[in-house]
Formats: structure tokens, sequence, C-alpha cells
């Protein structure tokens, strides 16, 4: 395996870890070497999207040891997802285990230290019972896929790009599914990424569904700004609330800053001294312009805000990148037990 190679694409490895939920309980997961699953073509998941997923990761540290970083938040999170769409999923107990079981199974695929790559862990939750009734699942398959990554701008990583806002589309609707992880808030923001990627932009900023006046985030990753010595994110209910904005919160805190999670209006984006896009895949991506246009589809821009110089990462957001990467290397301490050693 070429390690200065990945980026953030399927690269499989040796197994994937399994338990389906029938009879009313989750069976004793089981390491499979078949990455295809048999499954009705009645299941709800082909129809319904009854799914949900994760995103988290494992790395190995430059002591030698193996983290997984903060996956009692994950298992949180995916109970929250699962129990909206009513479907049975699985106990952090059980998440964590098959996390584990998953990094182990596939050892050879967890990236060295050194090239700022990680094994990303996907846990995806699927109604499988065959229904034509429009209902939540009874029976499920959860699995936990492991994926060597790399950064998406290689082994520096941190480099800036431009962005737009998606006035005339949302990914969520009001008092809708923004905040829980499932897979049927993803493809209907495709239309709209496809749109900013044919103009050049990277990233899509979507505003609140209610009064498209406040920012809520980018279609894969949350917002988060700074201004002077303040940590700036939105609060609303349509967000995703990311595991890695909680941390890098607390991260601010921890060195003096002022954290400020609220509305966010979108006229304030001209006061922003440094804004990224944040998540679990790259921690943080700079964020150097926003464009904003009347329509997706239009040729002209309203307005262009400016953040930073063009391919750079402000200081402020290298700081608490490093910080956090530190921690999930093992170089930083981890005053907040956020890693599981494996
Ligand atoms: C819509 C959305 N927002 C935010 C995030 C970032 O969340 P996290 O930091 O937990 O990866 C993700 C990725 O999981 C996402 O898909």
């Amino acid at each position: 395996m070429d390690w200065t190679k990945l980026s953030f694409a399927v690269q499989k490895t040796d197994s994937l870890i399994i338990s389906r939920f029938t009879d009313g309980e989750w069976s004793e997961p089981e390491v499979s070497k078949d990455f295809t699953f048999h499954m009705d073509v009645y299941a709800g998941v082909f129809h319904y999207s009854n799914s949900c997923f994760e995103g988290l990761k494992a790395f190995r540290g430059a002591d030698g040891k193996i983290r997984i970083f903060r996956p009692d938040e994950n298992a949180a999170r995916l109970a929250r997802s699962g129990a909206f769409l009513g479907m049975p999923y699985p106990s952090p107990e059980l998440f964590i285990k098959m996390c584990r079981m998953c990094v182990e199974a596939n050892i050879d695929y967890l990236p060295p230290y050194g090239y700022n790559a990680s094994m990303y862990l996907r846990p995806v939750l699927i109604g499988t019972n065959p229904q034509l009734n429009v209902t939540s699942s009874k029976e499920a398959v959860f699995a936990v896929l492991g994926n060597p990554v790399g950064s998406y701008s290689g082994i520096k990583g941190l480099t800036s790009v431009t962005a737009t806002i998606a006035r005339n589309y949302d990914r969520a609707a009001p008092n809708g599914t923004g905040s829980y992880k499932l897979g049927a808030n993803y493809a209907p923001s495709f239309h709209a990424y496809n749109l900013a990627h044919s103009q050049g932009f990277t990233e899509l900023l979507f505003l609140d569904p209610a009064t498209k006046t406040n920012i809520d985030e980018f279609g894969t990753s949350n917002f988060l700004a700074i201004k002077g010595n303040t940590y700036v994110t939105p609060l609303s209910d349509s967000v995703l609330p990311s595991i890695t904005n909680k941390s890098l919160r607390q991260i601010a805190a921890d060195m003096g800053m002022k954290v400020e999670q609220r509305v966010v209006p979108a006229a304030e984006l001209s006061e922003f001294d440094e804004v990224n896009a944040c998540g679990t895949a790259v921690v943080i991506t700079p964020i150097y312009s926003i464009t904003d246009k009347p329509a997706l589809e239009s040729e002209s821009a309203t307005k262009v805000y400016e953040f930073g110089r063009p391919g750079e990462v402000g200081a402020v957001s290298k700081k608490l990148y490093d910080h956090l990467r530190g921690i999930q290397d093992g170089i930083e301490q981890d005053v907040h037990d956020w890693c599981m050693i494996l």
C-alpha cells in the first residue's frame, strides 16, 4: 500500500464486521470477507431509505499505540438516528466492540504514523425486512467497514478552498431530519453540489431552511468561524451535531478562547477573520472565499466574502487543528479522555 497516495475513496480491506437483528436480538458480530449483502429486494432500505450511518477514525500514534477517536459519541449519535427512524439499533457496547473488531481484523490496512492518514470506520445500519408499506424496519443489519484514508490535500493538508451559498436549495427541512445522520439526507444535496462543482466551487454552504437568513452548515461538514479570540459556530435544529466541532469547541475553550454556539446571520460573514468547514474526514477545511448569488444557477454574484490568503489556513484555525490531530496521534495530552486505546 502506498500510504502517500491515499485519498477519501473506497479502498477495500480484508474484512467487515456484521451483526443482524432478527427475532428481537442482535446476533454475535462476525468477521466476514464478503463485501456484498444478500438481501430481499423488498427491503425497506431500497425503497424508503430506512438507513443511517456514522463516520469515525482509528489512528496509529507516534507512540505506536492505536487510538479510536470518541467512538462513544458516534455510538450515541447512531442510536439517536436509529431511534428516530424507529428501527433496531446497536447498543453503544456492540457499536464499540464492532469498531474495535474492524480495526483488529484489518490491522495491515491501518496507516503508519507520519502520513496524515488513518483508518476511516463506516458503521452503517440498514432496514432489511421485506415491506411494501411505508413504515419503520423491524429487522436490520449493522455493519462496520474499515477504509484507509488520507487527507483531501495530501500529507501537508489544510489547503483552503472556495465555497458558494445554496440560496435556492436546502439540505434540510424546518423541523426535518437535518440533525440526524440519515442516508436520506445526502442524495437531496447532490444536485446543488453538482451545480456548485461545475462552477469550480469545492464547498456548498446551506442556510437555515425556514428563514434563509442564518448559516446552517456545509453539505458534509459544520461551519466554524474565528472572530478575534472567539470561536463562532451555528446553533440550529437542522445541523448535524458534529463530533469534530464539539471537540474543537472544547479545545478552543481550553486555550482560553471564547466559544459561541448561537444563531449566525449570513450577513455576519463580513466580520469573520477565518472560516472553516469541520468534520471527521479532514478535521478542518479552511475556506478562502464564500460567493453569495441570488441562485446557484446565477451568472453573477451579489457578494464575495474573503478570508485570509488563497490556499492558506488561518493561524488560530491551524492551532486548533494541530491540537486535535496531536491528541489523535498521541502527541498532545488527551486530557478529556477522548481516545479509546486498542
Ligand atoms: C452534514 C454533516 N455535517 C457535519 C459533519 C461532521 O460531523 P463529524 O465531525 O461528527 O464527522 C458531517 C460528517 O459526518 C456531515 O455529514
